[in-house]
């Protein structure tokens, strides 16, 4: 029987030996397809944390001049983690393509150009930042819409191309505020057909598309888009546009600087009534994402002002769950000084603000007054006005602050007083006018002339005397 038990031992260890390979095959082989699903997932962008829009700031001036450069920005490297670490999450990058397409078919963009925006994206794209590319002042095409149509299909159709394997965290924008012979009807079927175009190579990307007149809210009514879950509708907001365009060269007329934004209920309400506006549209049409591609205040409207404006208009899209993007970061609205390489932190605070910081405001109509910033809640600012006397012959001289709160708040000296920081606070330097001086000129004048007339009077009865008189004795 033990030749049975060697040949059955034998048949046996044969069974074993062709499990063990079997199993050795398995866990090899399955070793080897995790690792290839890993990398293939590592390719794989939708399983990445999907991108993230909220807060936005645009660089502007920039891609969009003729030349990157002509209007005093050259976007460096560095600006994407400055961007990132104020707390951003998306740039948007206006690009001036038709300055660098050929004007005849097949309307080539030049390789150079493409390589500068491919570093541009690459870098913001890099700090994590959701990256928003646009067609940015295509004058051209607002004059003579039907003769730029296939130039502008053909620019996007390039676009498309060269971009159609980057993450999904690079969004498109059609064109930026399409107006003038840009009608909404033209605009509706312009738009249609550059989405198709892109479609081709990007089915799914985000494309944001904004209504005609300049993307203003009053004309997304007239706005038509094709069934396309990823569209994202984008709108502009410079209300009031006196106040926000004050000084600006590029306007014409330029509207007169000086005008203050003090938050008034009027104020206010114009710059909710627009954001509801928006929303209403976005909820009728089956919740579509909104996205307030631009809002800012230029440099000559005053800071607080523009602090004010600033806060109320991101806190109220917030509120409304709108993605914003500020215009902009280191020109003449910039909310960041390349020079100094600092932020203006009245504005970054007001777009980002800090937890448990508010904004205290002082003003004056005359001189200046210093204090104005960002103070932890339970601190005192410090405002004090420069100088308390104007002018020579009518005085203003300065009478009290408005606004202070009696119990909380210290007078240090006539014109300086601290200010006990326990929510936003304005504050207002109250002047009168002292005639004083003027009526004791004025007196003096008058006494001296007074007294010329009267010597003059004298002087006549005197010479009516006859001389006889006098020599009479
Ligand atoms: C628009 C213009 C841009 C301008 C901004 C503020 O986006 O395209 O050039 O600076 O509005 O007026």
């Amino acid at each position: 029987m033990k030749p049975n038990r060697t040949l059955f031992s034998e048949s046996a260890s044969k069974i074993y030996n062709a499990a063990a390979l079997i199993l050795i095959s398995i866990v090899v082989c399955s070793m080897f397809l995790r690792e290839t699903c890993s990398l293939l997932s590592a390719q794989d962008y939708s399983s990445e944390p999907k991108p993230k829009m909220s807060r936005g700031i645009n660089i502007g001036n920039a891609l969009e001049a003729p030349e990157e450069g002509m209007w005093g920005v050259y976007i460096k490297d560095e600006y994407f983690g400055i961007i990132r670490e104020a707390g951003f999450d998306t740039v948007r990058i206006p690009i001036r393509w038709s300055a660098h397409a050929e004007e005849k078919p097949p309307y080539k963009i030049s390789d150079e150009f493409f390589r500068r925006v491919d570093h541009i994206i690459g870098k913001a794209l890099e700090q994590n930042l959701t990256v928003i590319i646009n067609v940015h002042h295509y004058e051209e095409i607002m004059r003579d819409p039907l003769g730029h149509r296939e130039r502008f299909l053909a620019i996007w159709r390039q676009i498309s191309e060269r971009y159609k394997d980057y993450p999904e965290s690079l969004y498109f924008e059609l064109l930026n505020e399409p107006h003038d012979a840009l009608t909404s009807e033209l605009w509706n079927d312009l738009l249609l057909h550059a989405i198709r175009v892109i479609r081709e190579s990007n089915p799914t990307r985000k494309i944001i598309v904004g209504p005609a007149g300049w993307n203003s809210v009053y004309n997304l009514k007239d706005l038509l888009l094709p069934s396309d879950k990823n569209i994202i509708v984008t709108f502009h907001l410079y209300t009031p546009f006196e106040f926000t365009h004050q000084g600006a060269e590029w306007v014409n007329p330029s509207p007169p600087v000086g005008k203050k934004w003090l938050g008034t209920e009027g104020e206010k309400k114009q710059i909710i009534d627009e954001l509801d506006m928006a929303v209403k549209w976005a909820m009728e049409r089956g919740n579509i994402p909104l996205l307030l591609g631009e809002f800012g205040a230029y440099s000559k409207a005053d800071m607080n002002s523009r602090v004010r404006w600033t806060y109320f208009v991101a806190r109220e899209a917030e509120k409304r769950n709108i993605s914003w993007c500020y215009w902009e970061f280191c020109s003449g609205f910039g909310a960041y000084d390349p020079r100094a390489g600092k932020w203006r932190e009245e504005l970054l605070n007001a777009l980002i603000p800090k937890m448990g910081m508010h904004y205290v405001s002082a003003d004056t109509e005359h001189g200046s007054i210093s204090g104005s910033g960002w103070y932890y809640e339970g601190t005192y600012a410090t405002i004090k006005l420069e100088r308390t006397e104007f002018g020579f012959l009518i005085l203003e001289v300065f009478d009290h602050f408005e606004g202070l709160n009696p119990e909380k708040d210290r007078i240090i000296d006539e014109g300086t007083v601290e200010i006990y920081v326990d929510g936003p606070r304005e504050v207002k330097a109250i002047w009168r006018r002292d005639y004083t001086r003027l009526i004791l000129v004025v007196g003096v004048i008058g006494i001296v002339c007074a007294l010329l007339i009267l010597h003059s009077k004298v002087l006549k009865i005197f010479s009516q005397i006859p001389l006889k008189i006098y020599f009479k004795k």
